[in-house]
């Protein structure tokens, strides 16, 4: 048993702390431009209104960088309102107009608009904070109400190789076929890639990138 299921965790609580008492720039996933999920991302194609929705997005420069590129419609959601403060105060007025800021827990959403139909799931690294099994299928729950038919999906959590703990809290190991199996056969994998990324402080974390596409039916 993970040590996470043991003992009771107010995670909102707990990624507060991490935001206010850290710099983003030396936050273990930190990076100054996200290239594997902007490459991704480039993958699917998307109209440049398309909405992006950012699952557990953090303080991310991907939004910064989606809005270089010219996406008018994305969606940063994640428990921690700090974060997403963080995020939001780099941006110029202007640029703001592009993003909603919506705090919710993805495990079970309250403040996501029920009619919310997304052509872009990405996730860098919630799905494997998720060690119940309550927790993942409130988030799948949550991603197939969600993601339009036809849409995508870019999933990128700590690989098999990876680090067993992030931010002090257990994770999930996945390779791209144990995600595959979690999203079910309306998911086809498109893609993937086995990714090293080095941690601000020369850490390495070896991620696995997912990219995969509804069921158009
Ligand atoms: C390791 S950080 C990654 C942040 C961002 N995706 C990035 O790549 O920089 C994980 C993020 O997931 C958020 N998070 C954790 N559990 C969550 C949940 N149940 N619902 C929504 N966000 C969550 C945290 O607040 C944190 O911002």
């Amino acid at each position: 048993m993970k040590d996470s299921d043991k003992k009771h965790i107010n995670y909102k609580e707990h990624w507060n702390k991490v935001y206010s008492s850290n710099d983003m720039t030396n936050l273990g996933w930190y990076e100054e431009i996200p290239k594997p999920s902007l490459d991704f991302i480039s993958e699917c194609g998307l109209d440049k209104n398309a909405v992006i929705l950012d699952v557990g997005s953090g303080a991310t420069t991907l939004i910064d960088n989606l809005i270089q590129q010219g996406y008018k419609n994305i969606i940063a959601t994640d428990i921690s309102t700090i974060a997403l403060e963080k995020s939001k105060s780099r941006l110029s007025k202007e640029n703001s107009e592009f993003v909603k800021w919506i705090v919710d827990d993805i495990t079970n959403p309250q403040n996501l608009d029920n009619t919310l139909k997304v052509d872009l799931w990405h996730d860098r690294t919630v799905l494997h904070f998720l060690t119940k099994e309550k927790q993942q299928d409130g988030y799948l729950a949550a991603l197939k109400r969600v993601v339009k038919k036809g849409g995508f999906v870019i999933i990128a959590v700590f690989s098999l190789e990876g680090a067993k703990k992030c931010s002090g809290l257990d994770v999930v190991n996945y390779d791209h076929k144990m995600i595959s199996e979690f999203l079910g056969n309306d998911f086809e994998l498109i893609k993937y890639l086995d990714h090293l990324y080095i941690n601000p402080s020369g850490g390495k974390r070896p991620y696995v990138y997912t990219l995969f596409r509804r069921e158009n039916i």
